[in-house]
């Protein structure tokens, strides 16, 4: 069996554009689908490249939109596509509990930093100002907390010689494409080993 998984962004979508590679021809294959991908912002550059990659692409906007108005428009759409889990690739939005509710322990997120140091928007600017010799990634499921959820994997990454933020973040992304599908293998395997099991 393969998970059927949504990819919400809200941005350039070099996260997913990895676990859209990683699925197809990669560690991921067999593990998972990506049956569509959503942003919440109509300027969201991963949009065309969804697009461009024959994956079912729409932008549901949050723009002045209640929480609760935007999660029932997004979740009657991930109905649709019947989806198993919901990976977060730089969705900029908080998701409440009516949401998780849907998907317990099925939401998965990608952060800049060590969660357990860090929490919200600007890891990368975190570690760069604060000079720091090193800094983690870390993946994680989504809880109501921002950033609180259980920790599934980190990787380290090494900063020492990155003399500008550019170069943090540019060798930071390079470690999170590795980990995030390294890190959603090892969770579809587990739960597929545990389906089967099951059965
Ligand atoms: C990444 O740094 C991710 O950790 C954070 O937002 C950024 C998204 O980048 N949550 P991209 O859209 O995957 O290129």
């Amino acid at each position: 069996m393969s998970f059927r998984i949504a990819i919400l962004i809200s941005g350039s979508g070099s996260n997913m554009e990895a676990i859209i590679q990683a699925s197809q021809e990669g560690i991921l294959q067999g593990l998972c689908e990506v049956v569509t991908v959503v942003s919440n912002k109509p300027s969201a550059q991963g949009l065309t490249k969804a697009h461009n990659q024959g994956i079912p692409s729409v932008c549901i906007q949050s723009k002045d939109k209640s929480r609760e108005a935007f999660e029932l428009e997004l979740l009657n759409y991930l109905k649709l596509f019947r989806v198993d889990y919901v990976i977060l690739a730089g969705f900029m939005r908080v998701l409440t509990s009516f949401f998780i509710g849907h998907f317990p322990k099925k939401i998965i997120n990608i952060h800049p930093a060590d969660t357990l140091k860090f929490q919200g928007v600007g890891g990368y600017e975190w570690a760069f100002n604060k000079n720091l010799k090193q800094t983690k990634i870390t993946v994680h499921y989504i809880d109501s907390g921002v950033d609180t959820g259980a920790i599934i994997a980190q990787a380290v990454v090494g900063l020492s010689d990155c003399k500008t933020l550019e170069a943090v973040k540019h060798r930071g992304l390079a470690i999170e494409h590795r980990l995030y599908k390294e890190a959603l293998a090892s969770v579809f395997s587990e739960q597929k080993k545990q389906i089967c099991v099951a059965f």
